[in-house]
Order: structure tokens, then C-alpha cells, then sequence
């Protein structure tokens, strides 16, 4: 691939988002990744392979339970925090002492890192803090021309980015839940911590202020819903709805999204639907607030975040006064 030889940036998709990537080798090519989103330098980026053939040129040890998890998840949705190899750029992990590395299985990102040969340094091709793309489209609308190709793979199946699980010091962390879950991660390994560890990696898709729309996002419990949306309208505003059913009624300027509620399609279609909902000029995006079931994890976590990032207030009940 002489565009990543080059040192320049491609996006490619994956199942689970679309990456920006450049040659992990080259350090000069993997800063112009943190440029074009304009992300901080010292995040560490996920560096993607074909296989585990080449896996012991970036890290320093396999321990078990990563060995287990590669087996069972590889190609797929998964991201295994190792301890890094002693070549690797600094760039490439933020400077730290461990290193994150993915095997996805979408085809067009196989051809690519097999034609490549080489680690291809990526992480979700979208402005920092935003939402990640699942369409080539939403990268180019991100990214615009500082991406000097961007390849079309169609949707990304999963629609969010992978689980991250960091196998260090004999223990097994899941980082960032994802399609893969904790109880399959649990089945396969035993024992699992969840979250942050007070010394742990850092994981900017952990902080709040992440997968965030502009619009303000709001979580809002089925029970009131549609109370809030014909308030806001009342009062006024424009307003998104997320949900998983239609509503019950007509609502005078509102744009409302039925989500559906079975799990794999509203995953696979999150970041697309906030995105278009971004678009329609509303005060508000109020999205239906997800099932409490742990295999939801993922997407609560996603649309916590986005909620978290929301600074605004909701007007009080009726609040027929001041418009934003
Ligand atoms: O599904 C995905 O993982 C997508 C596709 C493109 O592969 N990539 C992705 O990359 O989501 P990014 O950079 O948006 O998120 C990767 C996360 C970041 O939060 C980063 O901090 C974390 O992985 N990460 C990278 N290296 C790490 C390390 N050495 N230790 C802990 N976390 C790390
Ligand atoms: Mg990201």
C-alpha cells in the first residue's frame, strides 16, 4: 500500500468504526493521525495487524489469558493492552510501558494490513471527542482532505468501537466494553476488574467528554419521554428523539428516530442516527434511556458519555420563556 508507505494517512473500515491509520512504524506518519483530529499527542493509538503472526514484534510478553482471548476474538472486535515491545514508538503508546493492538476481521481492513505487511496505527477516523464513523461518508465529513484516501467498506457491522481488555501483571481488565462482552470474556479467562485501574492505561474514550454530538444530549426514562418532547415543543424548540419505539402521539416540531429495540441494530446504528439527529437544528437530543441488562453495556456506556459531555440544562417543565 504506497499511500501508507508514503506516510500518508488512509481511512479504512473496520467492523466495528472506521479507522484513520498510518505506518506505527513511522512516527512522523502517526503524527499526522493526531493532527487531522486534532487530538491530544500523548493518547495512545490502537495498532492493528492481519494476524498474531507478527504480534511479537510489538509486544514483549503474551501472557495467557491474552493468548486465550486472541484465540477465541481474533479477527474481530477486540483490543488486547499488552506490554509493549521494545521497538515500538513512543507515539504509538503515549510514551507508556504497554501497548494496544487489534486484529479486526472486516475484509477491506484484512486486504489492506495484508497487502501493508506492516502495524497500522489507527483510531476511530473522527474529530477528537466526536463520533466515530460508520460510513466512509461521516470520515469525510470528519476528516475532510487531511485524509489522503479514504476506502468505502460500507457500514461498519457493529457500529461501535471494539471492547478494550488489558492483560498485564497476571491480571485481566476489561477497559471498554464493547460488542464482546464481560461474561463472554469472564466465561473464557476467570476473574475480570472492570474500569480504569488507579495506575492504569489511559483510555480517552474513557473520559466524559467523548462520543459526544454538539447537540445537547439528555437521557430521559420512556415514562416521560414524550411529556419532555411536547414541553420543549411547547416552549418553542426543536427537538431530537431517539427511541426504541415510535411515539404515541404527533409532536409538533419534533424529529423522532425509532431506534428499535433489539440490541445488534441499534449498536450498529447509534453513531449514524446521532449524527443525522445532530443535523436537524434541534435545542435537544433526547434519547430514550436503553435496558438495564448488561449485553446493553456497551451502548450505555457510549450514551453516558455523550450525556455526560451535555453541559446545558433542560428548561424547568412548561418553560415557555427563554429560547437557546
Ligand atoms: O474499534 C476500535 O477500537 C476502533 C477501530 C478503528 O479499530 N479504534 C478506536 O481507536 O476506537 P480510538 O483511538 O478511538 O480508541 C482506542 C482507545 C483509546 O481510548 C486509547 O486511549 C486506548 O484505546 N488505548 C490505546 N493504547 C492504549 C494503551 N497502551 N493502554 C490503554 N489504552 C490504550
Ligand atoms: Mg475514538
Amino acid at each position: 500500500m504506497e499511500v501508507l508507505r508514503a506516510g500518508e494517512l488512509v481511512a479504512f473500515p473496520t467492523e466495528t468504526v472506521y479507522g484513520v491509520g498510518a505506518n506505527a512504524s513511522d512516527p512522523s506518519a502517526v503524527r499526522k493521525i493526531f493532527v487531522a483530529k486534532g487530538r491530544p499527542a500523548n493518547h495512545p493509538v490502537i495498532v492493528h495487524l492481519d494476524s498474531v503472526r507478527y504480534l511479537h514484534r510489538w509486544v514483549s510478553e503474551v501472557p495467557a489469558a491474552a493468548q486465550q482471548l486472541a484465540e477465541r476474538f481474533w479477527p474481530g472486535p477486540l483490543t488486547l493492552v499488552l506490554p509493549r515491545g521494545p521497538n515500538v514508538q513512543d507515539i504509538v503508546t503515549g510514551g507508556q510501558n504497554t501497548i494496544a493492538i487489534r486484529v479486526p476481521s472486516h475484509p477491506m481492513a484484512q486486504q489492506l494490513l495484508t497487502a501493508f505487511g506492516g502495524g497500522i496505527a489507527a483510531p476511530s477516523a473522527n474529530r477528537f471527542g466526536r463520533l466515530s464513523p460508520t460510513r466512509a461518508e461521516h470520515v469525510r465529513e470528519e476528516l475532510g482532505d487531511s485524509v489522503k484516501m479514504i476506502l468505502d467498506g460500507g457500514e461498519s457491522s457493529i457500529g461501535l468501537e471494539s471492547t478494550i481488555v488489558a492483560c498485564l501483571d497476571g491480571r485481566v481488565r476489561l477497559l471498554r466494553p464493547g460488542a464482546i462482552t464481560l461474561a463472554q470474556i469472564k466465561g473464557l479467562v476467570g476473574e475480570v476488574d472492570v474500569g480504569p485501574a488507579p495506575d492504569s492505561p489511559r483510555v480517552p474514550g474513557s473520559t466524559p467528554a467523548h462520543y459526544a454530538p454538539m447537540t445537547t444530549l439528555e437521557l430521559v426514562p420512556i415514562e416521560v419521554l414524550e411529556e419532555q418532547v411536547a414541553n420543549l415543543a411547547a416552549a418553542g424548540r426543536k427537538v431530537a428523539v431517539l427511541a426504541m419505539r415510535p411515539p404515541l402521539r404527533a409532536h409538533r416540531n419534533a424529529t423522532w428516530i425509532n431506534a428499535g429495540k433489539k440490541l445488534e441494530t441499534y449498536a450498529h446504528n447509534l453513531y449514524s442516527h446521532l449524527r443525522s439527529l445532530d443535523k436537524v437544528g434541534a435545542s435537544r437530543i433526547l434519547v430514550q434511556t436503553v435496558p438495564a441488562e448488561d449485553r446493553w453495556e456497551a451502548v450505555r456506556d457510549r450514551l453516558t458519555r455523550a450525556a455526560a459531555s451535555s453541559t446545558e440544562p433542560l428548561p424547568e417543565d412548561g418553560a415557555g420563556g427563554v429560547l437557546p
